[in-house]
């Protein structure tokens, strides 16, 4: 992040609810827009009443999104897509009775509808009259929001407009957006693997029997996807050569789309040089041999006989590639005896480390959410919990980062 535009790039969802505060949502989006970031705006019924519509597209340059039901917004931007689009949502004016819907998990509007249906952080920016604020309620829902992570700036103490005095006034827009600027550097956290370089392979490949028809399998990216998004979050330089998926290209890496299992390794050759490489993908063993190159006719000669051949084993050609990469790691899935299997895999393609998976029927490993794995390394073995593939992302490239951070401390930097 530069220091002259420290959200260079941030989607930022400003939710504006109904209260006086609401004003200061306007200075708010144009101090965002100021330091880069890009604001999309959902305004309450309410807010409405104390901002106009037209005022706060005028200053987002964008749609102003205000009806849960409106036939245009949900086909040009449905509610859950709205809220997953942004790097974090915001809440400025949070008044009592949004503060209320939202502890309560409520979904009566289009922003309390985005505000249950995301995935992002969540910071508010309470502001009520005294009295509502101290209220043993707003108090209640404030301890549970916060207990689910939700996010605090303000309010402050001061002059309220309604003429009392004490904590209900809305953070000032400079407060706000300092503390917008906290949660990115407090979620971007240590970057343990910056200037490190990791090639990440991911999904299947599809090998063409004609220019219509292709040998596959049923891997979905969600593994190396979410590896290859764990690595650059920590800070590496992330190459991933994917295979068809329907995800979109994690954030950070660079990615590089292929079809068949020889495009993916010519893909990784160009890569390297790579401190790390991880093979999530689902190769290929066998292409056709000699694809058709026009569209096989039912001749009335009977089904035409497939030859196979071998693929190019792209885990066992960078373990043992000139440049090759100081850690190999590589997937094995396995329907039986996974760990034995597996670490017969690891000696014979010369990674360091494999991951075992069971993709047996009714595991869902393929194509599913979860994982459940078994690391083997040369020196020590480790069973990890069933856990979602996102958690078994971060933990291996934590375990990546370690590697790396004690190689450092033992040989000196390797980079
Ligand atoms: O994509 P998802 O739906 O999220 O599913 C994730 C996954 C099950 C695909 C993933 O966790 C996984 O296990 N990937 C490896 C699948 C595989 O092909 O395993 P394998 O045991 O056949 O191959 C062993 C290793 O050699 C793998 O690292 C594989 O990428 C690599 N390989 C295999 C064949 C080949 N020709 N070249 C290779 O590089």
């Amino acid at each position: 992040m530069s220091n002259s535009v420290p959200l260079a790039g941030k989607r930022i969802l400003l939710v504006i609810a109904g209260g006086i505060a609401a004003y200061k949502s306007l200075d708010l989006i144009r101090r965002l827009k100021e330091r880069g970031a890009s604001v999309r705006a959902i305004l309450t019924e309410a807010g409405a009443r104390f901002v106009t519509p037209l005022s706060v597209q005028a200053l987002t340059g964008d749609t102003v999104y205000q009806d849960l039901w409106s036939l245009t917004d949900e086909s040009s931007m449905g509610h859950i897509q709205l809220s997953r689009d942004a790097d974090l949502v915001v809440v400025a004016p949070a008044t009592a009775d949004l503060m209320a819907r939202m502890a309560a998990g409520m979904a009566n509007d289009l922003a309390a509808t985005a505000l249950l249906a995301t995935d992002k952080p969540v910071l508010m920016a309470p502001a009520m009259n005294v009295r509502m604020w101290l209220h043993p309620a707003t108090q209640d829902n404030l301890a549970r929001l916060e207990a689910r992570g939700v996010r605090r700036v303000g309010p402050n103490d001061g002059d309220m407009a309604c003429g009392e005095y004490g904590p209900g006034r809305m953070a000032e827009p400079l407060e706000i957006v300092d503390a917008i600027i906290g949660v990115f550097t407090e979620r971007a956290g240590p970057r343990p693997l910056a200037g490190r370089r990791a090639l990440v392979t991911s999904g299947p490949t599809v090998e063409a029997i004609d220019p219509v028809r292709y040998i596959a399998n049923r891997s979905s990216g969600k593994q190396g996807h979410a590896i290859a998004a764990a690595l650059a979050r920590l800070g590496a330089a992330v190459t991933l050569v994917t295979g068809p998926v329907r995800l979109p290209d994690p954030p950070g890496c660079t990615t590089v789309a292929i079809e068949s299992a020889q495009q993916m390794l010519d893909a990784c050759r160009a890569a390297l040089p790579a401190d790390v490489a991880v093979c999530a993908a689902a190769v290929a063993d066998w292409r056709v041999k000699g694809a058709a190159g026009h569209k096989l006719k039912k001749d009335g000669g009977g089904p035409p006989v497939l030859e196979l051949e071998e693929n190019p084993d792209i885990l066992a050609t960078l373990s043992r590639a000139e440049s090759r990469p100081a850690l190999v790691v590589g997937f094995a899935a396995e329907t039986r005896d996974v760990a034995a299997y597996a670490r017969a895999k690891r000696l014979r393609k010369g990674c360091d480390w494999i991951v075992a998976n069971d993709v047996g029927l009714g595991t869902q490993t393929f194509g599913g959410d979860a994982n459940t794995v078994h690391v083997i390394r040369a020196d020590a073995e480790e069973s990890w919990p069933t856990m979602s593939k996102d958690a078994v992302a971060e933990r291996l490239a934590r375990a990546i980062a370690d590697h790396f951070t004690q190689n450092e401390s033992t040989q000196g930097d390797t980079r």
